[in-house]
């Protein structure tokens, strides 16, 4: 869902035309994130996949569609969050005529880091979930691990509440019985950042269509 706001539009076009590494490349389009920029809950992912690089739009791919379960399980509207990416191009090497997801480098992410702070800046949001170590690490720091500080909540200068946890396509990639527990505490980490919301902006237009993501408070 595309926002409308006029600063969130012109940065999303500055970013349509970034070369600032070689990623654009080798890719479709850059992928922005979306949602609307009065949400208070923003999910950060790492680069687009390969659907996602073909669509323009985050978390559209199978990553996209564990997670969109994960958010239903935990009652959250995926039309009330702001979904990005630390890197806005999709990396891959082929494989078998296949383009895989290739991981970023700390440059590649250092050099699309203005656009994550801008959005960040815009949004102003209550609760930031990290989705996996690329993500986290890029705002908390190279030495953040997801398997010491998973779920854990943190009080930081992108958000009053800040967490991570693991990415969707660990998990999708994870054995059973690891699968299944993995995605259990997906669900237990969307949930505890679900609790912690504020109430929805009074001021925000969003607030005056009503509130869509179901706090304890207004829901339970
Ligand atoms: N994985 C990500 O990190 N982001 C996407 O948008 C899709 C898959």
């Amino acid at each position: 869902m595309p926002s409308e706001d006029p600063a969130w539009t012109a940065l999303r076009r500055q970013a349509a035309a970034c070369t600032r590494c070689p990623l654009y490349l080798g890719a479709t389009q850059t992928v922005f994130g979306e949602g609307p920029v009065t949400a208070r809950l923003v999910l950060i992912g790492e680069q687009p996949g390969d659907q996602e690089d073909r669509q323009g739009r985050p978390f559209v791919g199978p990553a996209g569609r564990l997670l969109g379960q994960a958010l239903a399980e935990a009652r959250i509207d995926r039309a009330d969050l702001y979904l990005t990416n630390v890197v806005k191009h999709f990396k891959w090497t082929e494989a078998d005529s296949r383009r895989l997801h290739a991981k970023p480098t700390r440059r590649e992410v250092g050099a699309c880091r203005l656009w994550l702070e801008a959005e960040l800046r815009l949004i102003a949001p209550a609760a930031v979930l990290a989705l996996g170590a690329t993500a986290a690490q890029s705002l908390l720091g190279p030495s953040f691990r997801i398997t010491r500080s998973r779920g854990a909540i943190m009080s930081t200068s992108w958000a009053p509440v800040f967490a991570a946890t693991r990415h969707p396509s660990a998990i999708l990639r994870a054995l059973s019985p690891d699968r299944e527990r993995f995605y259990r505490e997906l669900v237990e980490d969307l949930r505890n950042i679900r609790a912690r919301l504020p109430p929805e902006r009074v001021s925000s237009p969003a607030a005056a269509g009503g509130a869509r993501i179901s706090t304890p408070e207004n829901h339970e």
